[in-house]
């Protein structure tokens, strides 16, 4: 498996991702005390943006009319920061993370890939209070969690390239809450086939946290190889988040869907009924 997220950086899924993931940062950051992020997938964390690319979909098509979007303004700051003049760059996870930790807080980021993990350590080069593994991202989680900080968020964010990635998570996620049941948990995920996202719905709600799914999707879902959109499971989401999602996601995705599309949004709360 040799996935690159630089072919996929700023598309719309990202929007979504790191829109959401720096409302989360947000509101850890409204309490002094300190928070520790846990990113499992973490990518290079910074990619070039050169057309033709699905970035012209996603941020490409958002950048231009950004004024127009006041509730998007901090997570079009963390991009901002890495472009003078035109959209060129967009930042990953991990520069999006490094740039919200406070000097009491900490991140952790593990990349697989040694390539991207080289290219993740010169991006973070000089940062503080930040450590970066090659290895496994799920299987670190044993010896990560609980962070002694108790408080933070840990991003799953893996390329589903693997046909048993969906799994992979679910099975992760059991010992991840046994070991910090009370840390916030992002997962993301791409919405091709049904079958394997709902059962990551029911593999959460058995786990009886307070979690939901939000999904955004931009193309209808009748071609089940194909990216329709994607999703994110929020465990022990950040209070009043569901209601600026509800918000603001609707037109967002219309937006992004662009003349013609078929923009769609699904917030699901998930528990074992
Ligand atoms: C979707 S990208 C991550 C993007 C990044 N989180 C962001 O938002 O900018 C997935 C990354 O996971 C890496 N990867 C694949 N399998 C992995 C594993 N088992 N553990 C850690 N990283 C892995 C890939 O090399 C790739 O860089």
């Amino acid at each position: 498996m040799n996935y690159r997220h630089r072919f996929h950086a700023g598309n719309v899924a990202d929007v979504f991702k790191h829109w959401v993931l720096v409302q989360v940062l947000e509101t850890l950051r409204a309490k002094d005390t300190p928070f520790c992020v846990i990113d499992t997938h973490a990518g290079s964390g910074l990619y070039r943006l050169k057309p033709p690319g699905e970035f012209e979909h996603g941020i490409g098509r958002l950048w231009p009319v950004r004024a127009e979007w006041p509730a998007l303004a901090s997570y079009f700051e963390r991009i901002q920061a890495y472009n003078n003049g035109g959209l060129r760059a967009y930042p990953g996870s991990p520069l999006i993370i490094a740039d919200l930790l406070r000097v009491q807080d900490r991140a952790v980021f593990v990349e697989r890939q040694p390539e991207e993990c080289t290219a993740l350590r010169d991006n973070l080069r000089g940062r503080p209070r930040i450590a970066v593994h090659e290895a496994d991202g799920l299987a670190m989680l044993g010896a990560l969690l609980p962070p002694p900080e108790n408080r933070g968020l840990v991003l799953i964010d893996p390329p589903y390239e693997a046909a048993n990635e969906f799994v992979n998570v679910a099975a992760a996620l059991p010992p991840a809450l046994r070991r910090w049941r009370n840390g916030q948990y992002l997962i993301w995920y791409p919405i091709k086939a049904r079958r394997p996202v709902e059962q990551l719905h029911a593999a959460v709600a058995a786990l009886e946290p307070e979690a939901m799914a939000i999904e955004l999707l931009t193309l209808p879902e009748d071609v089940p190889q194909r990216l329709n959109g994607s999703g994110l499971i929020l465990i022990n989401p950040p209070w009043r988040l569901r209601e600026s999602l509800e918000q603001i996601l609707p037109g967002l995705a219309e937006f992004l869907a662009g003349p013609g599309g078929t923009p769609r949004v699904r917030l699901i709360s998930l528990h074992d009924s």
